[in-house]
């Protein structure tokens, strides 16, 4: 398993560091088995495999009872999870509780937090303090999706760009190890990638970051019905599982699923014994 250490080393080697949702088993086995530098349960979950609207409906319970599927899944792969909506906004201490809940019952190595007013960074410090490693995230924090009014690309005017730069710079001060730059124009995340000492993990935010993270289910095309236009789609899982899916439902209907093969034939002399 990579760690905080080596992830430093890649950025100062300028190895690109990849990054993949992962929200159950087989979908962090199959990043573990890809070689994936490291894997996060983002709450993109409650969105990609719950349903919901946006982020905002996921709990901690629900980070925690995917988290747990995905570090079975993936016990050599260095896992993020995030902190859900407002689980660290009530008080420190609350907030606290449910990073030390996340932690030990999700057997993950970090944890992540959305924006950097002065509360989140000072919980970074302490968290960091108490052994859980931080990852930040600034840019388009869908977590605030209703105050930035809608999901849209950030720091495109000087005053958000400049707060960007300088809110970069106080999560590795206070102790964060990565930042995840979303919907950023790319030569201010390429700025930001360059002045920090801690990579950057870029999603819609150009190739200068130090590394990239999508989500499972958008780089597959499984399930997801909108495509931002930062996402590359590796393979159009839809068309082959509902073709599949198709197949077995007409086969059933026509009486040609199951044959022979699929089937537990039963020994001809106890048939006979029982008239069968
Ligand atoms: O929840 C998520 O998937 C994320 C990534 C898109 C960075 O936070
Ligand atoms: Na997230």
């Amino acid at each position: 398993m990579k760690n905080t250490i080596q992830f430093q080393k890649m950025k100062q080697e300028n190895e690109k560091i990849t990054m993949l949702t992962a929200y159950d088993y087989p979908s962090a086995k199959m990043a573990e088995d890809s070689k994936i530098d490291m894997i996060l349960v983002g709450d993109s979950l409650g969105m990609v495999v719950l349903g919901y609207n946006s982020t905002i409906e996921v709990t901690v319970n629900d980070m925690i009872h995917h988290g747990k599927a995905v570090t079975r899944g993936a016990p050599n792969t260095f896992t993020v999870v995030d902190m859900p909506f407002m689980s660290y906004h009530l008080s420190l201490e609350k907030a606290m509780e449910s990073a030390q809940k996340m932690m030990q019952q999700t057997n993950a190595q970090a944890l992540k937090v959305e924006g950097a007013s002065k509360e989140t960074l000072r919980l970074v410090e302490r968290l960091t303090e108490a052994g859980v490693p931080i990852v930040g995230h600034l840019g388009l924090t869908p977590q605030s999706v209703h105050v930035l009014g809608g999901y849209r690309i950030q720091g495109k005017d000087k005053k958000t760009a400049e707060k960007l730069i300088s809110d970069a710079k106080s999560l590795e001060e206070s102790g964060a190890f990565s930042v995840v730059l979303e919907c950023v124009p790319d030569l201010l995340a390429a700025h930001i990638s360059k002045k920090l000492s801690i990579p950057t993990i870029g999603i819609g935010a150009g190739k200068s970051c130090d590394g990239q993270v999508l989500v499972f289910h958008d780089i597959l095309q499984y399930g997801v019905e909108f495509k931002p236009s930062f996402v590359k789609v590796y393979h159009e899982l839809d068309n082959d599982i509902k073709k599949a899916v198709e197949q077995y439902h007409n086969e059933v209907k026509s009486k040609t699923f199951p044959d022979s093969s699929h089937t537990f034939a039963m020994d001809k002399q106890l048939a006979k014994e029982l008239k069968l």
